[in-house]
């Protein structure tokens, strides 16, 4: 019942000025803490998930693998890594996107799915959506099936994601503004 009346955003904070000024940082440290919001996050995502029937969750560095490594373990699904550049060790391959200022490069492990697995990729926020394009293009390109992704946190008048490539893509909570 706790579930089905539960409001996340009443647990998730609007930090000003962070990490720039004028950013309005949304800041899940608050719902990780309290138990009760944090099982019912995972409780309403591990819904979304499972409908896309994956063979594997992808989280994206950093706050993106405190919501794909508990629900792998949930789901009995295998868990992977979508890190900054330079982390990973063996053989990887990148991708440069673009951020408002300056950009970033993201990369996977080349043998981190079998080719064909059914890839679903998480994160805690979209906001521009250039981090989950750069992720889905990666697993693509190792021969993965992207059947879907998802966040706990979506910034709509980003409009990220518009960028998915036609990939589903689901949230818990939406902010407008
Ligand atoms: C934040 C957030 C997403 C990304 C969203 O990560 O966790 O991964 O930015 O932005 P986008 O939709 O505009 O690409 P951040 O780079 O702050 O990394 P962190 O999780 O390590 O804090």
């Amino acid at each position: 019942l706790k579930g089905v009346i539960m409001d996340l955003k009443d647990h998730i904070r609007g930090i000003p000025d962070f990490p720039k000024p004028g950013i309005l940082f949304y800041d899940i440290s608050t719902l990780l803490a309290e138990p009760d919001a944090w099982q019912v996050a995972m409780g309403r995502m591990a819904k979304i998930v499972s409908r896309h029937q994956p063979d594997i969750l992808a989280g994206l560095d950093a706050r993106g693998f405190l919501v794909a490594a508990p629900l792998a373990l949930k789901l009995g699904l295998g868990f992977t890594m979508v890190r900054k550049k330079g982390k990973l060790p063996g053989e990887t391959i990148q991708y440069d996107y673009d951020l408002e200022y300056g950009s970033n490069t993201i990369e996977i492990q080349a043998d981190c799915v079998k080719p064909g697995q059914r890839v679903v990729i998480l994160d805690d926020l979209l906001a521009t959506g250039g981090t989950m394009e750069a992720a889905i293009k990666l697993f693509k390109d190792v021969g993965a099936e992207v059947v879907g992704t998802a966040c706990m946190i979506e910034l709509t008048f980003l409009n990220g994601r518009e960028r998915l490539d036609g990939v589903p893509f689901d949230t818990l909570v939406a902010y407008d503004d």
